[in-house]
C-alpha cells in the first residue's frame, strides 16, 4: 500500500489484494507501546483507503502475537490518573474496530493482555497450536483496559471471562477453539497460519467488496443494536444491495454458470 517507513512493523503485499501486517518488536514480544500502535493504526487505515485491498492480515512473530500494552512505557505513567485521562491513554486502540474491510489476525505465541485484545478487534482470529490468550493485568495491579473484558464477555460468556480476568490464566489454542475465541486452529508448522489468513483475505478480496463491508457492518451491529433492531438493519442493507452492479452480477453469473466479474461498484 504504502512505500512509508515504519519502525515496529512490517508492511506487505503477499497477494495484490491483500495487505499483511506484522508486529516487529521481536525483542520486546511485540509489547504494544504508542508509537508501535499509531503505525499500525495508519497501515490499516491506508489499506482500508486503497481501492485495490479487499482485505488485511495482522501478526506477530512465531512466539507472540504480543505480550500486551508495553508495561515499561506504563510503568512510567508515575501512578497519575491525569496523566493517562489527559492524554487519552489506550482511545486509539478503538480506531482498528472502526475499518470498512475485514482484518484477520494470525495468532502464533503468546496473545496477552492488550495483544489478546488486540486480537479481538479483529474480525476473524486463526491461531495455530502454539497460540496461547490470556488477560494478565490482573497480576500488575490492573484491569484490561483495551476492550477485553467486553468483547471476552460478548464472545465466551462471564463465567470464562471472569475466569480470565480475575485469575490471568493463559487459554490454549484448542480452549479458545472451543470457546469460540477463534474461529480455528490451524495445522502445525511455522509460518502455516499467516499462510492460511493470507489465502482466506485472498478468498474475502475476490467478492463484492460493497458485500463483504455491508456484511461486516451487520455481523458488528449483533453487538450493538437490539435484535429487533440488528434485523432491521440487515434488511434494508441487504435491500440497498439490489442497487449495485455486483448483485446483478453475482447472480446472473450464477444463472450462466460462469465465475462473476465484481466491479465493486
Ligand atoms: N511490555 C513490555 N515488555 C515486555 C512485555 C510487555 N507487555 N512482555 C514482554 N516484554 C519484554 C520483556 O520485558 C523482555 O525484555 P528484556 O529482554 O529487555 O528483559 C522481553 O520482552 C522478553 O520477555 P521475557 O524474557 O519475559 O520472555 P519469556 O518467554 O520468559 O516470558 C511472557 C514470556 C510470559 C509473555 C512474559 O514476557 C510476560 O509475562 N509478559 C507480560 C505479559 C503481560 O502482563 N501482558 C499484559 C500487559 S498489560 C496490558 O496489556 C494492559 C491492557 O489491557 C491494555
Amino acid at each position: 500500500t504504502s512505500q512509508r517507513q515504519y519502525n515496529f512493523i512490517l508492511v506487505s503485499r503477499p497477494e495484490p489484494s491483500v495487505v499483511l501486517v506484522t508486529l516487529n518488536r521481536p525483542k520486546a514480544l511485540n509489547a504494544l507501546s504508542s508509537p508501535l500502535f499509531q503505525e499500525l493504526n495508519q497501515a490499516l487505515e491506508e489499506a482500508d483507503k486503497d481501492d485495490t485491498v479487499g482485505a488485511m492480515v495482522l501478526t506477530g512473530s512465531e512466539k507472540a502475537f504480543a505480550a500486551g500494552a508495553d508495561i515499561k512505557e506504563m510503568k512510567d505513567k508515575q501512578c497519575k490518573f491525569s496523566n493517562v485521562f489527559k492524554n487519552k491513554f489506550l482511545e486509539n486502540w478503538g480506531e482498528i474496530a472502526s475499518l470498512r474491510k475485514p482484518v484477520i489476525a494470525a495468532v502464533s505465541g503468546f496473545a496477552l493482555g492488550g495483544g489478546c485484545e488486540l486480537a479481538l478487534m479483529c474480525d476473524i482470529i486463526l491461531a495455530s497450536p502454539t497460540a496461547k490468550f490470556g488477560q494478565p493485568e490482573i497480576n500488575l495491579g490492573v484491569i484490561p483496559g483495551g476492550g477485553g473484558s467486553q468483547r471476552l464477555a460478548q464472545v465466551i460468556g462471564k463465567s470464562r471471562t471472569m475466569e480470565m480476568v480475575l485469575t490471568g490464566r493463559m487459554v490454549s489454542a484448542q480452549e479458545a477453539a472451543n470457546w469460540g475465541i477463534v474461529s480455528r486452529v490451524v495445522a502445525d508448522g511455522e509460518g502455516e497460519v499467516v499462510k492460511e489468513a493470507v489465502a482466506m483475505a485472498k478468498d474475502i478480496a475476490s467478492k463484492s467488496q460493497i458485500a463483504v463491508q455491508a456484511g461486516k457492518e451487520v455481523v458488528n451491529a449483533a453487538y450493538e443494536l437490539n435484535l429487533a433492531e440488528g434485523l432491521r438493519l440487515e434488511r434494508r442493507l441487504f435491500h440497498g444491495l439490489f442497487a449495485t452492479n455486483d448483485q446483478k452480477e453475482g447472480m446472473s453469473a450464477f444463472s450462466e454458470k460462469r465465475k462473476p466479474n465484481f466491479t465493486h461498484t
